[in-house]
């Protein structure tokens, strides 16, 4: 469970094309600069953001991302959650290994934005769809 309370408006973006993650990203990158985020930090997020959008596109067969400032009462931060009804992730200790790809690709976007990130929480169901949720705090 991670600790986030909303302290901003959600703002959702659907996901099923190219543009979209680019619009993923730009959304990403305006809330992490709203909450004064290092522009390390904001490059972390949206890098993380469009690892994440590309898998929801590609391997969850599109579906939406939602953006939100968020905080523990100590500290604003960035929530970021991935949504997707596509078929889910049966071994999700193999999703997260490096060089693991089901779709021919380098593996490294899960794992990689899992460590981009201080909060990462992710719900797959077989057959259910996938649901992603991470937090970078203000430092
Ligand atoms: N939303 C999702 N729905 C279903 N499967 C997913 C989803 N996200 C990730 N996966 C599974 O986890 C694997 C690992 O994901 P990861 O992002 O690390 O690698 P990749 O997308 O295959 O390649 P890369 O991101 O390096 O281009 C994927 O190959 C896929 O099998
Ligand atoms: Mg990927």
């Amino acid at each position: 469970m991670i600790n986030a309370e909303p302290s901003g408006p959600v703002q959702i973006q659907t996901i099923s094309n190219d543009d979209d993650v680019v619009r993923v990203r730009q959304l990403v990158r305006s809330v992490a600069v709203a909450v004064k985020l290092t522009l390390v930090d904001q490059t972390k997020v949206v890098t993380a953001a469009s690892e994440l959008a590309r898998n929801t596109l590609i391997h969850g067969g599109g579906g939406q991302a939602e953006v939100q400032q968020v905080s523990n009462g100590r500290r604003d931060g960035v929530r970021i959650v991935f949504i997707d009804e596509g078929s889910g992730i049966g071994d999700i200790d193999r999703a997260f290994t490096d060089g693991y790809s089901t779709g021919g690709g380098l593996g490294l976007g899960l794992a990689g934005a899992r460590r981009l990130m201080d909060e990462f929480d992710l719900q797959t169901k077989v057959g259910g769809g996938t649901t992603v949720t991470a937090v970078k705090w203000q430092r």
